[in-house]
């Protein structure tokens, strides 16, 4: 039984992530703005009212946690914005990079007390942020926002590699959620089974790699 805690975890990837969770024995912590009937009929504890964006919304979650260990912390709260480049709205861009590129690393930060020897932090971050596999261009604030995240996991990865706690930057697939308005290549049921097996096989000598959930290792 492993503890993790789960961010973005009212719809999406990060609510079928936590019922997968459940379902095999894991104890989670469902952390989410506000929650939903999917989430709470899941029977978890879920610690609502939380802003990944906001510090002082995430001090008081490390207040409520404190004294708890995480075996895992799943960051995988994100957005998708538009922004082509005709239409640039750059406070839209920015939004994106509070929430995919720095809520990541502050999240992970604050919760850094909770972690040790052995634990680990995934990240949900996109292939749309390798700048390798940019061959369609476009969507400036998430790409932008997702490659600075790639940068944020590597360094957690170096810096976190001597208390023993792996990071992994996990690309989910192209995956029916509200973010892709319910178009892509697989539900989201087969996306969290596959990234759940990337996060289980992760050892700290892969510390910092980017996974496709296909376990394809992704370019940077
Ligand atoms: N779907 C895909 O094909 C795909 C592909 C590549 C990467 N990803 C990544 O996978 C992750 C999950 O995506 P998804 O498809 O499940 O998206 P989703 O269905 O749109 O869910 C997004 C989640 O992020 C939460 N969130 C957004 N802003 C937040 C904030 N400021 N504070 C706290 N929570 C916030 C949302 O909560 P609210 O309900 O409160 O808004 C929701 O729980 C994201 O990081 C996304 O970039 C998805």
């Amino acid at each position: 039984m492993q503890r993790v805690l789960v961010t973005g975890a009212n719809r999406g990837i990060g609510l079928e992530l936590c019922k997968q969770l459940k379902t095999r024995g894991d104890e989670v912590i469902a952390v989410c703005r506000q929650s939903s009937p999917a989430l709470d009929a899941l029977g978890l504890r879920v610690e609502d009212s939380i802003d990944v964006t906001d510090a002082e919304s995430l001090a008081g979650l490390a207040q409520r946690l404190e004294g708890v260990r995480l075996d895992l912390l799943i960051n995988c709260a994100g957005i998708m914005g538009r922004n082509s480049l005709d239409k640039l709205d750059v406070e839209s861009i920015r939004k994106q990079f509070e929430v995919n590129a720095i809520a990541p690393l502050r999240v992970s930060t604050t919760l850094l007390p909770l972690l040790g020897e052995g634990s680990k932090i995934a990240i949900i971050t996109s292939r749309m942020g390798s700048i390798a596999d940019n061959d369609s261009g476009g969507a400036y604030g998430y790409r932008m926002s997702k490659a600075a995240v790639n940068m944020a996991g590597k360094s957690l990865a170096i810096d976190l590699r001597e208390q023993g706690i792996a990071v992994a930057l996990l690309h989910p697939g192209w995956v029916r959620t509200d973010m892709t308005g319910h178009t892509g290549l697989i539900d989201s049921d087969e996306s969290a089974k596959t990234l759940l097996a990337r996060i289980d096989s992760l050892q700290l000598s892969e510390t910092g790699a980017f996974w496709h959930q296909n376990g394809e290792a992704l370019p940077w």
